[in-house]
């Protein structure tokens, strides 16, 4: 029987029965300095700098339960048998499913990771830590204890077994063979290292500069008595990783000097004997990593070369990712409070992983797509504000002067790299996302000031939005946009936020929808690019252009008057109803704009009245909302709801098919986001949603219904099973954007709803099979896949602060506006959040005294340190849930800021 985990602290520890009987299951370590693992119960995974440089074998999630190539640590009982510390034997692996099997715990939090296995057979258990130290080296630290738990004394040769890949991930099924001739393979004193010749991949062979290694040392900083340093040697003729010969022969091992090449290689470190009496441990230290050269591998074992400085070390990386995650909740329910935690860490495992390299993830190179760069700020700006102006500025130099962006990400923060490719694929979403991200940067902050700040914009051989190539743009040429004089054009961040909203309004379809392009928010809806339209992001940008208009009314009543932008761009503002209606009109405004810029800019500016502007965007955001409302709404009396798209046959998608009923949540979530939707609407499309898209079992409101036709007219989606991915399985970040949208709109129980489920679903670890965290998606089963590198965790964090405990910035005042429902206060009738704002930190307090629920509280007091905030006490007057940005720069930062709201 699966038993689920027990969370044993409120920072996410947690521990867990016999993980290895539950499939797929894998746990991320990693550090920043780069080296990014997967570890699962038995030591399996992977471990990597990245796509060319893999220290153990690349894994995908099926290679879990197939490979035996796993970190492994033996124990030779001489004569009476060999015991696997880690599981990984065959006779172990024929206990699966009998009362042979060993009992076996795993401990987990952060970035760490402990399995402890006790033999009965044997009498020894086993103790394995598994972490990445903050430190600049490239290494995996593996803190090996075995301890006697029997009567008797016992003695065994311990052997640490760690096979090397040392190569690239193309290499697993190009040249596998070929690519261990490279290999030069040395044993030191403390370890095997492998040092291949030649690297082969995609960017052709070139000379290799790297040392793949395994080093150890005893507790006590004692060398290895010898070494296995081939696979060859170690598994011997018909042996395996799961029954070598070396281990079951003991056979007697190389010494240090030894050199072998051209064969794959074995991290086989064989120590001394070791004789343990009753209650008595040893501890054994195995290093695996990479490194430019011997002496910082030197260099390494020695800083990690006994049981105390690893301890120390691991001690350090628990506080460093501790202090890092700087948001913590307190509800009724700990465990939701846990999860959060899991949930606020998982941002930050995609800056380190990208959306490739854990096993689910065998797609990518360590990139981010565009959407999800973008995603991922919302998170940092919450925890790690520092830097963020920065690298938001940055990332706007992705920005073509058509509109479009950059999609190959360079490593370093704001470099972008061209396109190649003759004409290029656009996803039509990928405007809406820099603005939300700036507006809450500036909600947050105050800082209105950024979008003036002016930046670049990315030039490369893709233009008129992808449609054509510039034939004047020569390979080599650098990618930035230049004026006709030849110097850098630029403008401010509110000119590439104009343009980005602005083309993409004129670029319809033949139903005055924005066309999909190549696909939108949902990449699988990649087979519409003529006819299709993605009603669904119209609405998106129908809210945005009402931010746009919104913060220039900001910036307005600060004294701006004139809004000065790239003179080509001014066609783009017309203003004018019947250019509206017109998408023929629309089409050629937007080909004169695209043509005018195709290669290079004038540089001069155009002034424009800011009313004017302000007017024009609010007009359009207008137009889009009632075209949207007029020509979408699909009543069906008590319930309705939009069609959000249009097929490459230019049919409406959704609807009452013969086949049955089709409905799609990403239409709702941005006309209810985007205040297109009236509240009648929603209230008819919460009432569609339960009856066509909720599915307790599921994990709750799935993505789409079953369309039963595998539409080639529409996406590839539609070739996947039903329930899975994005052909209606519950897609956490659809989902949780479902809920921040209601929850935005005042329809709290609903978006309560909407996020309970998800998280019950994702903590019902019999069902979801996943370890505490938020997955991509929950299958049809309620299974978690894909989990942790998902943009649904930054938007769950956001949504949870923001809206749930409505703790969140208004251009940089702090203010509370919670919809929280009564059952989530606690026994004190208190529900409580830390976190940071304004350089400060911030621990705020509801107390709900007469438990009231949501619609009949109000925030009545705020103390900040014990005294009353009111507008009374101030000069400037201001609501009674506020704490205005004046005051807060008062504060002293050093301090925590204690914050009692009290509701009534
Ligand atoms: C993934 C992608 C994301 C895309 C989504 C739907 O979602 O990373 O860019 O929009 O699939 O196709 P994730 O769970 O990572 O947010």
């Amino acid at each position: 029987m699966i038993m689920g985990y027990t969370f044993l602290d409120q920072k996410g520890t947690f521990y867990l029965e016999n993980p290895e009987n539950t499939g797929a299951l894998y746990f991320p370590i990693a550090g920043e300095q780069g080296i990014k693992g997967a570890v699962t119960p038995n030591l399996g995974g992977d471990l990597k700098t990245g796509q060319n440089t893999f220290i153990l074998e690349p894994v995908s999630v099926e290679n879990l339960h197939n490979n035996k190539s796993t970190r492994n640590f033996w124990c030779c009982m001489e004569g009476k048998g060999i015991w696997s510390a880690t599981g990984a034997s065959a006779e172990e692996k024929a206990a699966a499913f009998t009362d042979r099997q060993e009992k076996s715990t795993l401990e987990a939090g952060i970035m760490w990771h402990k399995m402890t296995r006790e033999s009965k057979k044997y009498q020894l258990r086993s103790t394995i830590t598994s972490f990445v130290p903050v430190c600049d080296y490239q290494v995996e630290v593996m803190h090996v204890e075995i301890s006697n738990t029997g009567r008797e004394a016992v003695s065994f040769v311990p052997a640490a077994a760690v096979p090397l890949y040392a190569r690239s991930a193309d290499n697993i099924r190009d040249h596998r063979h070929v690519t261990s001739l490279l290999h030069r393979i040395r044993t030191l004193d403390c370890g095997v290292t492998v040092e291949p010749t030649l690297t082969f991949d995609e960017r052709g062979h070139q000379k290799n500069e790297i040392t793949y290694f395994v080093c150890g040392t005893d507790g006590k900083g004692e060398k290895p008595e010898g070494f296995y340093s081939t696979v060859d040697n170690f598994i011997g003729e018909g042996g395996s990783f799961e029954r070598p010969e070396a281990i079951v022969k003991n056979l007697p091992p190389m010494p240090a000097g030894t050199a072998i090449d051209g064969y794959e290689a074995m991290g086989g470190l064989r120590f001394h004997k070791v004789v343990l009496r009753p209650d008595e441990s040893k501890t054994f230290i195995i290093l695996i990593g990479l490194a430019g050269n011997r002496e910082d591998i030197e260099a390494i074992v020695s800083a990690a070369g006994s049981q105390k400085k690893v301890m120390d070390m691991l001690e350090v990386t628990k506080n460093y990712w501790n202090q890092k995650l700087n948001v913590s909740y307190h509800t009724e329910d700990e465990r939701f409070d846990n999860f959060m935690h899991w949930v606020n860490f998982q941002p930050m495992l995609r800056r380190i992983y990208g959306c490739s390299f854990l096993p689910h993830h065998d797609y990518g190179k360590g990139g981010r797509g565009w959407r999800d760069l973008w995603q991922d700020c919302l998170a940092l700006l919450i925890m790690n504000p520092d830097g963020v102006r920065e690298m938001l500025i940055d990332n706007y130099a992705g920005v073509r002067i058509d509109g479009s962006n950059a999609t190959i990400i360079g490593s370093k923060q704001g470099e972008f790299i061209a396109d190649r490719n003759n004409i290029t694929r656009l996803w039509m979403d990928h405007g809406v996302w820099p603005l939300i991200t700036t507006k809450f940067y500036i909600d947050q902050t105050g800082d209105i000031g950024v979008l003036l700040i002016e930046n670049k914009y990315f030039k490369d051989r893709q233009t008129m939005r992808g449609t054509a190539r510039d034939e004047r743009w020569q390979e080599g040429d650098r990618t930035i946009l230049k004026d006709k004089n030849g110097n850098p054009y630029s403008g401010t961040i509110l000119e590439h936020l104009l343009l980005q909203n602005l083309t993409a309004f004129y670029e319809v379809g033949e139903h005055n929808h924005f066309r999909m392009r190549g696909a939108d928010w949902n990449d699988a809806l990649d087979m519409a690019e003529e006819r299709g339209e993605s009603v669904a992001f119209t609405a998106a940008y129908a809210g945005n252009l009402e931010t746009l208009s919104q913060l220039l009314t900001y910036l307005k009543e600060g004294g701006m008057s004139k809004v000065s932008v790239l003179k080509e761009m001014t066609v783009l503002f017309a203003d004018d109803e019947r250019l509206y209606e017109d998408i023929d009109a629309k089409k050629k405004l937007l080909a004169e704009y695209g043509a005018s810029c195709r290669h290079d800019v004038s540089g001069e500016k155009a002034e424009l009245v800011i009313e004017e502007v302000i007017d024009g965007l609010h007009h359009k955001a207008e137009w889009i909302k009632k075209h949207i409302r007029e020509s979408e709404w699909l009543d069906q009396g008590e319930e309705g709801w939009f069609n959000g798209y249009y097929d490459n046959n230019g049919r409406q998608v959704e609807g009452r098919f013969p086949s049955g009923v089709r409905m799609m949540l990403t239409g709702q979530v941005f006309t209810i986001m985007s205040g297109t939707a009236t509240e009648e609407q929603i209230e008819q499309i919460t009432a569609a949603a339960d009856r066509y898209l909720y599915e307790e079992k599921a994990g709750g409101y799935r993505l789409n219904t079953n369309f039963n036709e595998i539409k080639t007219d529409l996406g590839r989606m539609f070739g996947f099973a039903y329930g899975h991915k994005e052909n209606g399985a519950v897609f956490s970040h659809m989902t949780t954007m479902y809920a921040n949208a209601l929850y935005k709109r005042g329809f709290v129980k609903e978006g309560y709803k909407a996020l309970h489920t998800l998280y019950r679903q994702a903590m019902n670890f019999d069902v979801s099979k996943i370890y505490p965290g938020i997955p991509e998606y929950f299958d049809g089963a309620g299974r978690g896949l894909y989990h942790y590198l998902t943009g649904a965790a930054s938007w769950l964090m956001m949504t949870v602060i923001t809206e749930m405990f409505g703790v969140k910035g208004q251009n940089g005042n702090l203010i509370f506006m919670p919809k929280l429902l009564e059952g989530q206060f606690d026994a004190n009738n208190r529900a409580e959040i830390s976190l940071t704002f304004a350089n400060c930190k911030w621990h705020v307090i509801y107390i709900n005294g007469e438990r009231k629920e949501f619609d009949e509280y109000q925030v009545k007091e705020i103390r900040l340190n014990g005294r009353t905030v009111s507008s009374t006490n101030m000069a400037e007057a201001f609501a009674d849930n506020v704490i205005p940005l004046a005051k807060i720069q008062e504060l002293d930062t050093r301090m925590q800021q204690e914050v009692i709201v009290v509701l009534n």
